[in-house]
């Protein structure tokens, strides 16, 4: 939709060390001092343990800070595990939720993003709630069907275009350098702007619908164009300060 300011959000993933996470949030910081103003916001989600000295670099600054994962539960025996309040706590606005990754390697199902998403909600982070297909799904004509189950059972009651932003993530383009076309990638944001329409009312023609999956320099001005997309997850490409503004400049 016009109107949406696109977003573009770093996900570094379990990548980099502190030296790293400082230079790299440097980096960006003398961009957006004395770089041309920029069509996006943006947001980094390092490692939890860069959090806070992250926090400490951006201050001031107007680059978002969020974490990659929270737990469902408000607070207790939860070995291991981080709460909502938390992050909020360390500095982020904002929590990545329901990723792929997480969905594969830790089991997580949609039930359990919701319950993460109602604690973001009310720890007061905006919740960045990932969906997207499996290369079989795909193949087998299933890739509506699977965004809209994952959007109906991930969406908790209460959400907003304030604290939530909806992330098309299809599996097999993660970290593999292949992208769904253009034509395809607006079918998908279009149903899933119809859904939160259905969902969320009003509300829902203002959610921020953002792509991501192998996004690089070379492909963003033809993936930030599409209608329905406002804005990019980028993993690989957040790590490199060049790549990462690249993408964001092509935002429009
Ligand atoms: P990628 O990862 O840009 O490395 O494909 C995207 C993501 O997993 O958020």
């Amino acid at each position: 939709m016009a109107g949406i300011r696109a977003l573009v959000a770093g996900n570094w993933k379990m990548n980099g060390n502190r030296q790293m996470a400082a230079t790299l949030t440097e980096d960006l910081l003398r961009r957006t001092r004395t770089g041309p103003e920029l069509a996006a916001d943006l947001l980094i989600c390092p490692p939890f343990p860069y959090l806070i000295p992250t926090a400490q670099q951006l201050t001031g600054s107007r680059i978002a800070l969020g974490a990659q994962d929270c737990h469902a539960d408000a607070s207790g025996a939860h070995t291991g595990d981080i709460a909502a309040a938390m992050l909020k706590d360390a500095g982020c606005s904002h929590v990545i939720l329901g990723h792929s990754e997480r969905r594969a390697d830790h089991g997580e199902a949609s039930g359990l993003v919701c319950a993460k998403a109602k604690v973001a909600h009310g720890a007061g982070l905006i919740a960045i709630v990932c969906v997207g297909e499996t290369e079989a799904d795909r193949d087998a004509g299933n890739t509506l069907k699977i965004v809209e189950k994952q959007i109906v059972e991930s969406l908790p009651e209460g959400s907003t275009s304030s604290n939530l932003v909806v992330a098309y993530e299809p599996v097999w383009a993660i970290g593999t350098g292949k992208t769904p076309t253009a034509a395809d990638v607006e079918s998908v944001h279009r149903h899933i702007r119809k859904l939160l329409g259905g969902r969320l009312g009003g509300e829902g023609a203002k959610v921020r619908i953002l792509y991501g999956g192998s996004v690089k320099p070379s492909n963003a001005t033809e993936l930030m164009a599409v209608p329905e997309v406002n804005g990019a997850l980028v993993g690989g490409a957040s790590l490199k300060a060049d790549d990462f503004w690249a993408i964001a400049a092509a935002c429009r």
